[in-house]
């Protein structure tokens, strides 16, 4: 049996920031492409909900980054995937899970800027203040949240708990 996890931010909270994201974003470019680039693993859920919600002409990329071991940080950026198309000259969405300490996304914007997009905003799903350390603006933001271990909705502890429909406390007890 699934252990039980206390809900932190519910489905029916996600559901609804999430439609609101994607209108904000979709009134924000109109007419325009947008080329979402969803950052793996931990994005894939927000970012297939969002999308059903963003009415411009929309693109997705996939890129793979790790910066963790577990609850622990390893202080570096491994990319295990990268972009596979062209992607200078788009208006380009970077689409990250959680922002933490911010060194996954400072590294992974750095990293999108240098191939030339027309223009690079962040949506995040998630924000933890507390463990800032690397300045970050998130342009589309779901939740700020306290410094807690989250997991569901796509977010996990060693793999697990990606598929909880809500995000919830990780509690090690
Ligand atoms: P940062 O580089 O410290 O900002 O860490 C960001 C990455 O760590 C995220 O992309 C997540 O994959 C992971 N992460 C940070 N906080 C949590 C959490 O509460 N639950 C699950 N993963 C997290
Ligand atoms: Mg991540």
């Amino acid at each position: 049996m699934k252990r039980d996890i206390e809900i932190y931010v519910s489905e029916e909270e996600i559901k609804n920031r999430v439609q609101q994201l994607g209108e904000q974003i979709s009134k924000d470019y109109g007419d325009q492409e947008v080329t979402i680039i969803a950052v793996l693993t931990g994005s894939f859920i927000f970012c297939a909900d969002l999308l059903r919600h963003i009415t411009c002409p929309v693109k997705i990329e996939f890129i793979m980054a790790s910066s963790k071991d577990g609850r622990k940080s390893t202080g570096t950026v491994d990319i295990k995937l990268d972009l596979k198309r062209d992607i200078s000259d788009h208006h380009v969405i970077l689409i990250e899970d959680v922002v933490d300490t911010g060194l996954t996304v400072t590294h992974l914007l750095d990293m999108v800027k240098k191939k030339n997009p027309k223009s690079l905003k962040l949506c995040a799903f998630l924000y933890k203040p507390a463990q800032m350390k690397h300045k970050v603006d998130v342009d589309y933001l779901g939740f700020e949240v306290e410094d807690k271990f989250l997991v569901g909705y796509g977010l996990d502890y060693n793999g697990l708990y990606r598929e909880l429909p809500y995000i919830g406390v990780y509690d090690e007890k």
